[in-house]
């Protein structure tokens, strides 16, 4: 069997498969169907300072080219995630990253400090939630504002910093350089297609918010050619998501320069298939020979 294992900026991965925050919570639920700690890394949920309730209802739709979600970042706050999940995660083995959420600057930060003496391998900077008025992509959109948020980060914390991506941009080389100029140890991307969903019979849209997040594989193509225009970009490892189901979906964005992959929205639909996009990879190299999974990064042909 090749060796599987990826350096994710500092954050040493035992293979490289986490999953896309927001869709594993903290991973309680998944363990009853696998092991989390067989994963590369788990990713939780966005934390903010305190407990946010998130947008109203409806905010999740099911359409037939994805899922829209407008959640708005619900989670219980920082203080429940030390308390319950980390040691949870600590307990059985997992490797942590935490995706970190703020309304402003000050919170990003205030988030790493009340986090800096837990249990935790790397934090995911979130400036790309396309479903709040404050912070996230409001964020990630300018590169002035990524610079900032990146940089105040990075005084914080010593600790692998990744700084997730929205899709909701011109350029996003211009953003990915911004990010890895103000001390970004690795960039994710993407989070979700800002998109809308209409009932026609109602004569109104889906969600309450109007607008939402589109994941899942409709939006695979369009993450591939962003982790591609990155890896020509930045010289920072890349952590690449949208529409991952199978260990040769993973592959392929690997090919297309990410050293590590997320598997998100395919969660939601078989509880398994985080891992089962490890057992894929493993496939894959076994069947092409590949010794050394980094052998892959970047390794597209024309
Ligand atoms: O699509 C998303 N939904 N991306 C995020 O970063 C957060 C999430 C939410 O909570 O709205």
């Amino acid at each position: 069997m090749g060796n599987l294992a990826v350096n994710l900026g500092g954050l040493a991965m035992k293979n490289p498969v986490t999953v896309a925050s927001g869709t594993f919570a903290a991973g309680r639920e998944y363990h009853d169907f696998f092991d989390v700690s067989q994963l590369g890394a788990v990713t939780t949920k966005g934390v903010s300072l305190h407990g946010w309730e998130g947008n109203a209802s409806p905010r999740i739709a099911e359409t037939p080219s994805g899922m829209l979600n407008s959640i708005g970042l619900q989670n219980p706050g920082v203080e429940h995630l030390k308390e319950c999940d980390l040691p949870w995660l600590a307990d059985v083995g997992a490797t942590t990253i935490v995706n970190v959420s703020g309304h402003s600057f000050d919170e990003y930060v205030q988030v790493i400090e009340a986090l800096e003496e837990a249990p935790v391998d790397a934090y995911e900077v979130n400036i790309s939630c396309p479903n709040v008025d404050a912070g996230g992509m409001t964020i990630g959109c300018k590169t002035a504002s990524v610079e900032e948020v990146v940089r105040r980060c990075r005084e914080a914390t010593a600790r692998p910093l990744i700084v997730k991506l929205t899709p909701n941009v011109t350029d996003i080389t211009e953003i990915a350089r911004a990010a890895e100029s103000a001390g970004a140890d690795a960039i994710s991307l993407i989070n979700t297609l800002l998109g809308m969903a209409i009932d026609a019979r109602r004569r109104r849209p889906v969600l309450a918010r109007g607008v939402g997040g589109l994941s899942g594989p409709a939006v695979k193509p369009v993450a591939l050619r962003m982790v591609w225009e990155c890896h020509n970009a930045v010289s920072v490892p890349l952590l690449g998501m949208g529409g991952i189901c199978t260990g040769e979906d993973a592959v392929e964005f690997m090919l297309a320069g990410a050293t590590a992959v997320a598997v998100g929205t395919a969660n939601f639909m078989n509880p398994c298939a985080a891992i089962e996009v490890v057992r894929g990879i493993e496939a894959y190299c076994d069947e092409q020979r590949v010794d050394n999974v980094t052998e892959l990064i970047g390794a597209l042909t024309w």
